[in-house]
């Protein structure tokens, strides 16, 4: 029988119908994002979930390969993996994993991304600080209902326009309702960026 084996934080909240999964950027923790989580819905419970991939010393959700690319074998094993203690954590906190809004950054808005391209999560809305596009696909996956909330920073030498592009043209071929927000910085969170993805987010309750 499978069993919960990630490193996970739980805050209960009383809106119980709205519960936040929080993923974490490199290097970060299971509780990295709780104050953002509040920020959006300070009633909702949410769970974070350490990646269990640790890279120089850094958590992460999936493995780099040997050229400095991503690798893909990880990326899809690591992914299910989370989703699976993803379903083990929610049910074990008496929480219905279709009710989940995903709260992700970075690299964990990168997982969450790949999850709805790829994968069938039983999280339907994620609200994404900073993702980019793992892998290029011209296969897609029908996710009509689903809706995501990206932001991009157009100076962030991380994920480059044409990528944040990519994703956001690969999600809406896969049916996604897509709201993208920009800023003009790197792959730091502004204030606005957190006010427009609460907007968002009470929009789309
Ligand atoms: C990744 O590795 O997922 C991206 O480069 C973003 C990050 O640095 O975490």
């Amino acid at each position: 029988m499978t069993e919960i084996n990630a490193n996970y934080f739980f805050q209960d909240g009383p809106d119980r119908k709205h519960p936040f999964l929080m993923l974490h950027g490199t290097g970060g923790t299971e509780r990295e994002l709780l104050p953002m989580a509040q920020f959006v819905n300070a009633d909702s419970p949410a769970i974070g979930i350490r990646g269990r991939i640790s890279e120089q010393g850094m958590t992460r959700y999936f493995l780099h390969n040997e050229e400095g690319g991503f690798d893909l074998d990880s990326l899809s094993k690591e992914t299910d993996w989370l989703l699976e203690q993803f379903e083990l954590i929610a049910k074990k906190l008496k929480l219905k994993p279709e009710d989940f809004t995903v709260l992700g950054y970075s690299n964990g808005a990168n997982v969450a991304a790949y999850s709805l391209l790829e994968k069938q999560p039983k999280f339907k809305k994620a609200i994404l600080y900073h993702p980019m596009a793992l892998k290029a696909t011209d296969k897609f996956l029908d996710k009509s209902g689903d809706k995501a909330w990206l932001s991009h920073g157009d100076k962030d030498p991380i994920c480059s326009i044409d990528n944040f592009g990519a994703l956001t043209s690969f999600l809406e071929a896969s049916k996604v309702d897509v709201t993208v927000f920009n800023h003009p910085e790197k792959h730091n969170i502004t204030r606005d960026e957190m006010v427009n993805s609460k907007k968002w987010y009470e929009k789309n309750l």
